[in-house]
């Protein structure tokens, strides 16, 4: 199985690239996780979504496409979903109910440094894929709050707890996507 992550921040030193380093570390014998990263993709511009793209929307297109499952690690913006992130949604969600997208699986992860861990970013991405038709993964919210605790120096996950809840998450991510890919 092979699953494509994006990541929904383009800082460094992300928490949210550092629970999909910790995502990746747990894949079982079999399964891969490549990382797509949205730096890069243009803003989208319905002018240049012609059958010629942006090479690095193809890139992204390729990517979704060629993989069994998808795997969102994000924070939460103004309580919403950052714009790299939303754009590269844009990009992929054509034609609309029929575009790489369409019956995907995809998990959603989010880490911020506050209390509620990105519940809200877990809403709005959800509503967002379901207009893509993408499938979102129906279990509890994988939600890492107050993330700069969670993290040691070299940016390995050291909450035990968390990469507890992140193996159970991952492994039953894999069982459902495998069924639905
Ligand atoms: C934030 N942050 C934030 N956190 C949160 O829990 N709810 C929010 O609405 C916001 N809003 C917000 C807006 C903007 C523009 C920034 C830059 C940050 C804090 C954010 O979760 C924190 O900086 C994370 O560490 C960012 O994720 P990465 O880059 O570490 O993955």
């Amino acid at each position: 199985m092979k699953i494509l992550g994006i990541c929904g921040s383009l800082r460094k030193d992300s928490y949210n690239l550092k629970l999909l380093l910790a995502a990746q570390a747990c894949l079982p014998e079999g399964v891969d996780l490549e990382r797509f990263n949205c730096d890069g993709l243009p803003l989208y511009n319905e002018d240049l979504d012609t059958p010629s793209k942006p090479p690095a929307v193809e890139r992204l297109m390729d990517a979704i496409r060629t993989s069994d499952a998808l795997l969102f690690s994000t924070p939460e913006y103004n309580h919403s979903i950052p714009g790299v992130l939303k754009n590269a949604i844009d990009w992929a969600s054509r034609p609309a109910y029929e575009s790489v997208l369409a019956h995907k699986p995809a998990g959603i992860l989010s880490a911020s440094k506050s209390f509620v861990g990105g519940a809200r970013v877990q809403g709005h991405l959800h509503q967002v894929l379901d207009s893509t038709l993408t499938l979102v993964y129906p279990a509890p919210e994988f939600l890492v709050p107050q993330s700069g605790d969670k993290f040691d120096a070299s940016g390995a996950l050291q909450d035990a707890d968390t990469a507890r809840r992140l193996q159970s998450y991952i492994y039953g991510f894999i069982i459902w996507a495998g069924k639905n890919r």
